[in-house]
């Protein structure tokens, strides 16, 4: 084993074995745009109530977003959705990022949401925790999307993608 002495450079270096499910966070600005960015961070937290967490880095533009909303969406992505991936991942990129994949208004809270995504989580922000650099957004599940089509998993691990 070698040590790292940078931990900056040795956690993202390490962070980099770990391979994650990939998704992307949808909400409404205040203006009523829409937002979306590609967040592999997102993890379950409680089952009771059910509830979920995003860490959002505060150079983010989805990080205001979320800040000043109540409610976002957590998109849950195939290997169908690598484009979709791909460009909310893309800096310098807005309104563009909804014209790749199929998306839907939801009726009841105009969120934005993938329409064949695996799985979409409707979230109720209840805390937003800051840590150093990032945003951490604990939510309640309050309405939950399930594909019944078969898909692969799209996965991020050493800084690329792979299906599942
Ligand atoms: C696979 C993957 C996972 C990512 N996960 C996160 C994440 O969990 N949190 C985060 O803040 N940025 C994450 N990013 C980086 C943002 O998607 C990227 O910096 C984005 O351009 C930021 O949005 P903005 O350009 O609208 O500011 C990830 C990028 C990729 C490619």
């Amino acid at each position: 084993m070698n040590r790292v002495e940078d931990l900056t450079e040795g956690l993202r270096q390490g962070m980099r074995s770990l391979a994650s499910g990939v998704c992307v966070v949808s909400g409404l600005k205040d203006d009523g745009e829409r937002a979306a960015m590609t967040a592999s961070s997102v993890t379950s937290v409680s089952d009771d109530p059910p509830s979920l967490l995003v860490c959002v880095n505060k150079a983010a533009r989805m990080d205001d977003v979320l800040f000043h909303s109540e409610y976002f969406c957590v998109n849950i992505l195939s290997s169908d959705h690598q484009d979709v991936s791909e460009i909310c991942a893309t800096p310098e990129t807005g309104e563009e990022r909804f014209s790749v994949g199929s998306w839907s208004r939801h009726e009841k809270n105009g969120l934005h949401y993938i329409n064949n995504a695996p799985a979409v989580f409707i979230c109720h922000k209840q805390r937003v925790v800051d840590h150093g650099t990032h945003s951490i957004y604990i939510a309640n599940v309050d309405e939950v999307l399930v594909s019944d089509k078969k898909h692969q998993h799209l996965v991020y691990a050493d800084g690329r993608y792979h299906y599942l």
